[in-house]
């Protein structure tokens, strides 16, 4: 008999199969027991017919608990009534490990609870449709890199400077030097974009921000392409194209994960480029004159200043031009104002706030100096990277997304915590 995975059995309607499985949940009357049967691939119904069975068999599928683990063996059957459009009529079982009170039971349970048992939580039918969901976004952001020409570059986790600003930083040693985990790639992806023309890289990102909201993880993942003689106006047609072949991927792809997760996904099929562009000196108008009296020019927005303007246009939105005061060293000056620079952050709707930070960057030399010292970093640390200003500067651009936010807006997930394997928040390196 071939042993097969859930997600494969549409291929094996009528036949008898094996499935390795676990039992994330069971009912039962004198006569026939439902197992919801589950194998990581997938989910499905199995149904114990005592008739058909025997006493013996019958009374086995009866006692089995949730997180049981076993063999069951069974006939492929179509069925119309669940979303899957199969279920097994169970002929054996072969119980393999016996699980006595599995914690995440099938009612409520708290969030501090659910987060302290996430290595089990993990199992749960949400979990697993967002985790699916999660590696989709992963799929077809390689993808879309690699049908774009985009080169895969990994800058490393180890090391000595600070991107993104030196208050948010974990320091380690480097056997006698200090170091940190990285904050983003950015610095060394400009390098890469240097010598590849176009350059992404995907990896682990660390921030030791004292943020607790629903939008932070102390560990996060981010993709950061890097693109050589590509101007800002270039890198935001990038950056929309990307995120709509993202979101439709999901959408092709996923439509079990969606449906379980209960998402209206009539918000999703809206999300096809190009975004509205609105101005920073836009954005604070519109806010002013819509009740927001807690923000002025040359301030960063909140999470409610954000979630106000995504409402008004029910798609990502791109806020650009930000002030220089409050965006990094390393990007290029507006043309005609010296107040504010060539950027964008890409605003979710639905209240997931920014998902892209991007940004034209500097590249003449003078006034990335200029810029290094005035942010007071150490220009030892950095004199690798003014150095890419020294020999053949090019007008360069990027942007990172991240992709836990970007996770939980298409899954419509509560909470970035959720759009992860094992979120690392603040007060939590467990489990
Ligand atoms: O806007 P950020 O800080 O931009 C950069 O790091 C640039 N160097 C990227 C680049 O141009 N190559 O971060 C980029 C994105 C944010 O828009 C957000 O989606 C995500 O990374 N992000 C976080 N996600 C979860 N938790 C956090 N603490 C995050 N901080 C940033
Ligand atoms: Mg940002």
């Amino acid at each position: 008999m071939k042993k097969i995975t859930i997600a494969e059995m549409a291929k094996y309607t009528g036949q008898t199969v094996k499935l390795g499985a676990w039992i994330a949940n069971k009912r039962s009357s004198g006569k026939i027991a439902f197992l919801q049967l589950r194998d990581g691939s997938g989910f499905v119904q199995g149904v114990v017919v005592k008739a058909e069975v025997g006493d013996e068999i019958f009374a086995a599928a009866k006692a089995l608990t949730q997180e049981t683990s076993l063999y069951v063996t069974g006939e492929v059957k179509e069925d119309d009534r669940s979303a899957f459009g199969y279920e097994l009529q169970v002929t054996g079982i072969e119980v393999l490990h016996e699980a006595k009170d599995f914690p995440i039971t099938p009612k409520e349970h708290g969030t501090e609870f659910l987060m302290d048992n996430r290595h089990l939580w993990l199992r749960s039918r949400k979990q697993h449709a967002i985790m699916k969901i999660r590696n989709e976004i992963i799929r077809s952001t390689y993808e879309f890199f690699n049908e774009n020409g985009f080169v895969k570059v990994d800058p490393p986790i180890l090391t000595g400077s600070a991107p993104e600003g030196t208050s948010e930083l974990f320091a380690t040693k480097y056997f006698e030097e200090d170091a940190f985990l990285s904050q983003s790639g950015q610095l060394y992806m400009e390098a890469a974009a240097m010598a590849l023309g176009k350059v992404f890289s995907f990896g682990p990102t660390f921030r030791a921000e004292k943020s607790k909201t629903r939008r932070h993880l102390i560990e996060f993942w981010m993709i950061e392409p890097e693109m050589a003689f590509v101007e800002h106006s270039e890198s935001l047609e990038v950056q929309e194209q990307f995120v709509s072949h993202i979101v439709q991927s999901v959408l092709k792809n996923c439509q079990l994960e969606l449906g379980r997760l209960e998402r209206d996904t009539s918000k999703l099929e809206k999300i096809k480029a190009p975004f509205p562009r609105i101005t920073y000196d836009e954005a604070i108008t519109w806010l002013n004159d819509n009740g927001f009296n807690d923000i002025e020019w040359g301030e960063d927005f909140g999470a409610p200043h954000e979630t106000a303007i995504a409402e008004h246009y029910d798609m990502p939105v791109f806020i650009i031009n930000y002030p220089i005061g409050i965006k990094p060293f390393y990007m290029q000056p507006h043309p005609e104002r010296d107040d504010v620079v060539l950027c964008a952050d890409l605003i979710a709707p639905e209240g997931y706030g920014e998902i892209i930070g991007g940004s034209e960057r500097i590249y003449d030399y003078e006034l990335m100096k200029q810029r290094i010292n005035e942010h007071g970093l150490d220009e030892a640390a950095y004199a690798w990277y003014l150095e890419l200003s020294k020999y053949g500067a090019v007008p360069h651009s990027g942007f990172g997304l991240g992709l836990e936010r970007t996770v939980a807006w298409i899954s419509g997930a509560e909470h970035v915590r959720e759009s992860i394997p094992f979120p690392r928040l603040l007060n939590r390196l467990y489990p």
